[in-house]
């Protein structure tokens, strides 16, 4: 046997399709149903096409004509490829929030590639939440992956200026809001604004991971920021399915390549771009699979280090066509370079140093040189207090200057069905200096901690001209929201953490350049509220959403489920035996 028939017979497929037995005859017998050959089952790599498209994710519709050029790729370089689908989690249509079902999605993720015959899985994402799903499920099943994510979609433009989703939508509304812009125009912006397939225009949440999958190392490099609708998008896959067939040959699993090392570099990036906060929680859940602890701290450290040197939007002015244009992820991991790991292995086989040897800017005013940074610091702040003990974040590259230190009266609304009732009644006693309050929802508390940490300004002072407040929640915010909004306060209200004690009228400090936020009533005060604390009903009594309640862990450990965390201690992966079931 060479070397190559060495491998062929180590691949997992050859469990299924290998065997002259009564097992292998009906692995293939039945496959074959499908259309295909004896000769696809002569020991090529089997490649899972995992595909999160959905008409129902809008971000992800696309992506079935990627899986082709994928396709293309694998049938190339001698692979068999197969697409099989999972959930996909649409942003904009899934209720109450797509957060709820990330979990759902890498469990979904991580058995399918265990249960099949797979030697190695090409992870179509977009949405938000398609992409740490699939990372997180990949990196539990530990059978060799590449990612590639669908893209942004094209600029949004209206009347000659360049929109972007989310950041946009929120600015004019408060235009709306405050009478300033019409009806009719607010509908041209409708029809206008998401102008082809792909994921959120901005350096939203999902342009945030699809950077930070090519930051640690899962996609080709450039893979991130190419629009959907461009060409070099299928180009780019296509490449990724040739990639796969040699990575199942050489058994490159991502425990190989999600090291300590690349975790680090994807917190630099996440820095240099002025990354989604909800990149922290995803990080922490996917560093919780493969057994490494990301403490909050270690991203304040690495933030205190790192410039912001991505001028996009909401943190700045472009929009990720632009980015792409301008050089994209490669540009700015090498403008970076001197702060990365930059032996840390990636998919290509190669490391990250070797990947960036061709990086070029090539518009200065979309990624700013590392000697003058758009920021000096990184996006995203850790705070900590005794308002939150396990801590909390605020993206300070997006949040007013004025109000990064910043002592006001706390307006407390209770939960966001409360905000709702509320938040616009002309007679709520608020003022620009005051700061919003919102308890309850968090991971337990909403559930599922949805993007409700974007409190609106209240109408009467929108009307007024103001434009940001500091606003506190144990919610997220979308990737694509601006203002001083701090998010994820640790432990959530609805478990008891100290902002379940918070009253109208306490006073709260925020300061940021000494990340601290303090409520400020004495101890004895805060620990008598607390004593007399009494927990919220729980949201669900029965299927998923009990699991979910029972299982969840707080922000700081990334809302996984407490069970999906640490390696699995028995092989279930790449190489794993399995017994023929009764047929
Ligand atoms: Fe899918 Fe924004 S709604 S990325």
């Amino acid at each position: 046997m060479n070397s190559s028939d060495e491998r062929v017979a180590k691949l997992r497929s050859r469990q299924w399709f290998g065997k002259r037995d009564r097992w292998g005859f009906g692995h293939r017998a039945w496959l074959r149903a499908e259309g295909f050959s004896e000769k696809v089952f002569e020991g090529k790599p089997v490649i899972g096409i995992c595909n999160s498209w959905s008409e129902l994710n809008n971000c992800n519709a696309h992506l079935r004509q990627v899986a082709e050029a994928v396709k293309r790729g694998v049938w190339a370089a001698g692979g068999f490829p197969l697409e099989f689908p999972t959930i996909s989690l649409g942003e904009m249509l899934m209720k109450p929030t797509t957060m709820l079902y990330r979990n759902l999605m890498a469990m979904d993720v991580e058995e399918c590639i265990r249960a099949y015959p797979l030697d190695g899985v090409v992870l179509l994402c977009g949405c938000d939440k398609t992409t740490p799903a699939q990372l997180m499920g990949a990196a539990s099943a530990d059978v060799p992956a590449i990612m590639v994510p669908g893209g942004p979609m094209l600029r949004g433009m209206w009347r000659g200026q360049p929109i972007g989703s989310g950041t946009d939508m929120r600015r004019f509304w408060d235009e709306v809001r405050a009478g300033r812009m019409s009806e009719e125009e607010w509908c041209e912006v409708e029809g206008c604004i998401s102008r082809s397939a792909g994921h959120c225009t901005v350096m939203g949440t999902a342009s945030t991971m699809a950077c930070l999958a090519e930051a640690l190392g899962m996609t080709l490099a450039g893979a991130a920021d190419i629009p959907a609708a461009d060409s070099r998008r299928l180009a780019s896959a296509e490449e990724s399915g040739r990639r796969i067939v040699t990575m199942a040959l050489e058994d490159l699993r991502p425990s190989r390549i999600l090291t300590r090392e690349a975790f680090e570099n994807a917190i630099r990036v996440d820095m240099a771009i002025g990354g989604s906060t909800n990149a922290i929680v995803h990080l922490v859940a996917l560093a919780g699979r493969v057994g490494m602890d990301l403490p909050l701290s270690k991203f304040d450290e690495i933030s205190r280090s790192t410039p912001v040197v991505a001028n996009l939007k909401p943190s700045g002015e472009f929009l990720m066509e632009d980015f792409c244009y301008a050089g994209g992820l490669p540009a700015v991991m090498k403008e970076i370079s001197p702060l990365l790991k930059l032996d840390a292995l990636t998919v290509t086989g190669k490391a990250v140093g070797d990947n960036l040897a061709n990086a070029a800017c090539f518009n200065r005013d979309v990624i700013k040189p590392f000697a003058e940074p758009l920021k000096t610091e990184g996006g995203t702040v850790v705070l900590n207090g005794n308002l939150a003990p396990r801590g909390a974040v605020l993206k300070q590259s997006a949040a007013s200057a004025h109000l990064l230190k910043h002592t006001g009266r706390a307006v407390v609304f209770e939960n966001n069905e409360d905000l709702i009732a509320r938040l616009d009644d002309p007679n709520l006693d608020v003022d620009e200096s005051c700061v919003l309050v919102l308890k309850n929802a968090g991971p337990k508390g909403a559930p599922g901690m949805p993007e409700w940490g974007h409190l609106p300004i209240p109408a009467k002072l929108v009307k007024a001209g103001v434009r940001d407040m500091v606003r506190i929640s144990d919610a997220r915010i979308s990737g694509t929201s601006f203002g001083t909004i701090v998010v994820h306060v640790t432990p959530e209200a609805a478990v008891g953490g100290p902002l379940a004690a918070v009253k109208n009228g306490d006073r709260i400090e925020l300061n940021v350049p000494e990340r601290r936020l303090e409520l400020l009533i004495p101890e004895a005060e805060l620990k008598q509220r607390l004593a007399a604390w009494r927990p919220p009903e729980p949201h669900y009594d029965r299927g998923y959403g009990k699991l979910f309640l029972e299982h969840i862990l707080q922000a700081d450990e990334g809302c996984d489920f407490d069970f999906l965390r640490g390696r699995t201690a028995r092989e279930g992966g790449a190489v794993g035996s399995f017994r023929n079931p009764a047929m």
